[in-house]
Order: C-alpha cells, then sequence, then structure tokens
C-alpha cells in the first residue's frame, strides 16, 4: 500500500516538473501589466494593444518565440531586473530612477499625466486636490508626482480599480496617463479629462543591464519601424479600436447596475468571461492539490523527527534542522515566502510559477501539518510504546503500526482544517502573476468595473469547494470511526 502510494507520488512530481521547459526558437519574455488600455489589456483571454503589438512585431523579425507575462505594474521592472523577464513593455515611463536600475530603449511615444474627475465637480485643477482624495496606479509616475507634489495618494492595483473608485464617490479625482484616461472617459460618461496636463513624459521599453545585445536588437528594430511608418499605424490601430470599445461598453454600462440578468451577462457570458474564472479554478485546484500532497510528506517527516527525538532522545540535529524550519515558516506571512522564494531564491532561475506556488505552499503547509501531526503523536498514551516494545515489536515497527495509525485519525479534523485553509491561501497565487481563481475575479473587475458580481463568483466557488471538503473528511472521520 505505502509502496503504490510512493509510486504514485513520483509520478505525479515526474509530471509536475515536466511541465516546464522545451523549447526550440530562442525564448524572448515580455513582461507587462496588462490594465492599461489601449497599451495592453486583457481581450478574449489573449494579451493584447500596442505594447504586445509592437513587440510581437520585433521578436517575430528577430526570430524570437514570444511570451507574455502578466503581472502587476509595480514588478514589471523588477521583473527586468532580476531577469524573470527579457523586456517590459507596459506603457512605462522613462525616468532617471528607473534608469538606475534598467537600460531604456528610443522612446515611442510622448505623453503625459491627467486627471479624471466626475462631469459634475467643481475641481478646476491641480491647485483643488491639496485637501481631496487623489487615486493613482501604484508604482506609476503618477503616483510619484502626486505623492510630492500634491499629497498622499490612495494607491490602486490599476487605473480601473482607481475609476471604479472614483465613480463610487470613495475618491475625488484620478491621476492617470493621458491615454488611458481617454479610454476610461469615454467608457464613463459621467466622467471628464481636466486639460492641464501635470507632467510630460516618454514611453520606452525597458531591458535588463546586461543584455546589450537585445537592446541594440531592439532599437535597430524600433528605427525601422518608425521609418517605415509601421510604428505609428500600429499606434493608431489600437487607439481607434480601444475608443470604439470605450464606445461600445458605454451602452451596457448604463443601466447595468439596475438589472442582475444584464450584469450576469457583461461579466460572465460576454467575450467569454467565465472562461477567466474556469482557468483560473483549475490554477487553484492544481496549486492547492499538490501543497496539500507535498505538505503532508513534509509535515509527516517533520513530526516523526521530532517526536522520536522527544520520546527517544534520537537525531539531535534533524531535530534542531526541523525547529528552525518551523520557526521560520510559521513565523513569516506566506505571501512574502512566495514572494522570496519566487523573486530572490529562484530569482535568476527561469522556473514555472505555478510550481513555484506549489513549492511555496508546500512548504509553509507542512510546517503546520508537522505540528499537527507531532501533537497527534504525542497524544498517544506512552504506555502504548512501551507495549509495542514488549512485545518483540522495534521502534519503528510501532511508530508505524501502533502509534502513527492511532495518532492520524486523532488529528484528521485538524488536518482537515489545514487543507481548508491551504485552499483558500492559494488565493495570492496573484503576487507572482499567477491568475487563480481570486486573480480570475480581479480580471474580470478591472474590464467591467462590476466589483459585486466577479466577487460573488469566486466567493461562491471557495465555498462550495471547501463544503465539499468539508463533507468528504467527514465521511472519512465516520468511516474510521466505525473500523474502531
Ligand atoms: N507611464 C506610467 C509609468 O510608467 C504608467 C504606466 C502604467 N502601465 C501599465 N501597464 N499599467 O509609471
Amino acid at each position: 500500500m505505502l509502496k503504490k502510494l510512493c509510486t504514485l507520488l513520483l509520478l505525479l512530481s515526474m509530471a509536475l516538473l515536466t511541465g516546464c521547459g522545451k523549447e526550440e526558437r530562442p525564448k524572448l519574455i515580455m513582461v507587462t501589466n496588462a490594465e492599461f488600455p489601449p497599451y495592453e489589456y486583457i481581450h478574449h483571454s489573449e494579451i493584447d494593444g500596442i505594447d504586445p503589438a509592437i513587440i510581437r512585431r520585433i521578436a517575430e523579425k528577430l526570430g524570437y518565440d514570444l511570451e507574455i507575462h502578466n503581472m502587476n505594474f509595480d514588478s514589471v521592472i523588477a521583473a527586468v531586473q532580476t531577469g524573470k523577464g527579457d523586456i517590459a513593455a507596459s506603457g512605462i515611463t522613462v525616468t532617471e530612477d528607473r534608469k538606475k536600475k534598467v537600460n531604456f530603449t528610443l522612446p515611442y511615444v510622448i505623453s503625459e499625466q491627467v486627471i479624471i474627475v466626475s462631469k459634475t465637480s467643481a475641481i478646476t485643477g491641480k491647485d483643488d486636490l491639496k485637501k481631496l482624495r487623489i487615486g493613482v496606479q501604484h508604482g506609476t509616475t503618477g503616483d510619484t508626482y502626486v505623492a510630492a507634489n500634491i499629497r498622499e495618494p490612495e494607491r490602486y492595483a490599476n487605473g480601473a480599480l482607481a475609476v471604479a473608485a472614483l465613480k463610487a464617490g470613495k475618491l475625488d479625482a484620478v491621476v492617470i496617463d493621458r491615454e488611458p484616461g481617454e479610454v476610461y472617459v469615454t467608457r464613463h460618461s459621467d466622467l471628464k479629462l481636466m486639460n492641464e496636463p501635470l507632467t510630460s513624459e516618454e514611453y520606452a521599453f525597458a531591458i535588463n543591464k546586461r543584455n546589450q545585445l537585445l537592446l541594440k536588437q531592439v532599437n535597430e528594430q524600433l528605427k525601422a519601424m518608425k521609418e517605415s511608418g509601421e510604428l505609428s499605424r500600429i499606434i493608431q490601430h489600437y487607439r481607434a479600436t480601444a475608443n470604439a470599445e470605450a464606445i461600445k461598453n458605454q451602452a451596457v454600462h448604463n443601466g447595468f447596475f439596475s438589472k442582475f440578468k444584464e450584469s450576469f451577462q457583461l461579466n460572465f457570458i460576454k467575450n467569454k468571461r467565465y472562461m477567466y474564472l474556469l482557468e483560473g479554478f483549475g490554477i487553484t485546484l492544481y496549486i492547492s492539490f499538490f501543497a496539500v500532497i507535498f505538505g503532508v510528506i513534509i509535515g509527516f517527516m517533520v513530526a516523526v523527527i521530532r517526536a522520536t527525538n522527544i520520546m527517544t532522545g534520537k537525531l539531535k540535529i534533524l531535530d534542531r534542522l526541523c525547529r528552525v524550519y518551523l520557526t521560520v515558516i510559521r513565523g513569516t506571512p506566506v505571501v512574502v515566502q512566495l514572494l522570496i522564494i519566487y523573486f530572490v531564491i529562484f530569482g535568476s532561475v527561469d522556473i514555472d510559477k505555478v510550481l513555484v506556488a506549489v513549492i511555496a505552499f508546500s512548504i509553509n503547509s507542512g510546517a503546520y501539518v508537522a505540528e499537527i501531526i507531532r501533537g497527534g503523536i504525542m497524544s498517544i498514551d506512552r504506555g502504548q510504546m512501551e507495549a509495542g516494545r514488549s512485545l518483540g515489536l522495534s521502534y519503528n515497527q510501532t511508530m508505524w503500526e501502533v502509534i502513527l495509525p492511532q495518532a492520524l485519525k486523532n488529528v484528521l479534523p485538524a488536518l482537515g482544517n489545514e487543507f481548508i485553509v491551504l485552499l483558500k491561501e492559494t488565493s495570492i497565487a496573484g503576487y507572482i502573476a499567477l491568475q487563480d481563481l481570486t486573480k480570475a475575479g480581479d480580471i474580470i473587475r478591472s474590464q467591467t468595473y462590476d466589483a459585486f458580481m466577479p466577487l460573488m463568483a469566486v466567493a461562491l466557488i471557495y465555498l462550495a469547494v471547501v463544503m465539499l471538503l468539508s463533507w468528504m473528511l467527514n465521511r472519512l472521520e465516520r468511516r474510521l470511526k466505525k473500523n474502531e
């Protein structure tokens, strides 16, 4: 039985590991934050917009296989700096601070920061904003400008969320780049742009300082595209598309709060948005499933080592190591662990993000499982061990055949609880740009500006899985009771 289980686990982990890798042409990884129309946005589950179109063209000409990774804007430059991505294309403004971290290509667009307010607002310019609530996208030049020149802003994960907050009356103004600002104002007829711009900026692509070759290649291509007019054709095309989209969406918007059905249509059916939830759910389940398995394996080993040390005084060094592991893992937040594993430990390795999440959550869960199981072992009467030994069983035999089965049965409820916690905890996977269930809801939210439907849907899916899990655990518990 145990052997079979081990073989199965081995096969599963091999399947997991082979998922990443294999390629023919050299790969070019572009990183972006696809919440910035018309520069980058998600359309039919694909990342599209001015930046992806330009980079796609350049990659094609240079013979690269392009892969686009979507993440929070405040991670985009760091991703290039640490080698997670080769090129950042995300409507990035060239600034002196950023130049210290990455190299910039030739600029391809001129832009500026502008202010969006409600149409009925009395605000006439930036001087009126000193005492008001201003929203920005976290980590953008708008953020820096407002913080340095007006007041501390409220920072949102993307522009669409800031605009939603403005519409809901939670903000007085949003500071954002000109073109996304125009898209939002077109989409929402109750908003307007202030004329006076706050800054003047240039966008360029960012490349790792060590990759001089790529910088040279991209600059050559950019130059050629500028001269041939291709660059401005791409930009014009997406500006027009984004505008048309915005006008189309406007019609749907005006009435949708009133009607549940319409809202359901918009959030889940239109553009096949339910696919985000389905795919996200798959990733959430995948991560949770493997993390539970590896977490239990880790936890089991640690628990046995620690219990053995307590009962027999052996395995001193291993016990020390296990204690350090437990202290560190239980003493730091799982988000921080996830980020450390992704950006620091695997900082310069091209590794599948799902695998990173599985590793992070397994290590984290293992610590809790270890203490649960150790508690179970310690709760078994000492006499059991003595009885086993006096019957002629070895220590290991008694442990495996007498103590552990009883211990496991006792801790089943606590273990079940840990699995439930783990499933929900994977909702932070979005921090490393994985599109899990929670992130799927965020994506829909950023496209439809509706908070209610996507959040409810996500919550209901988690709830359903947890209920199913509890039910199964209950049944298992009852079964084991009967076998007693
Ligand atoms: N241009 C601004 C900056 O560089 C905002 C860019 C935001 N881009 C995005 N894809 N969200 O800070």
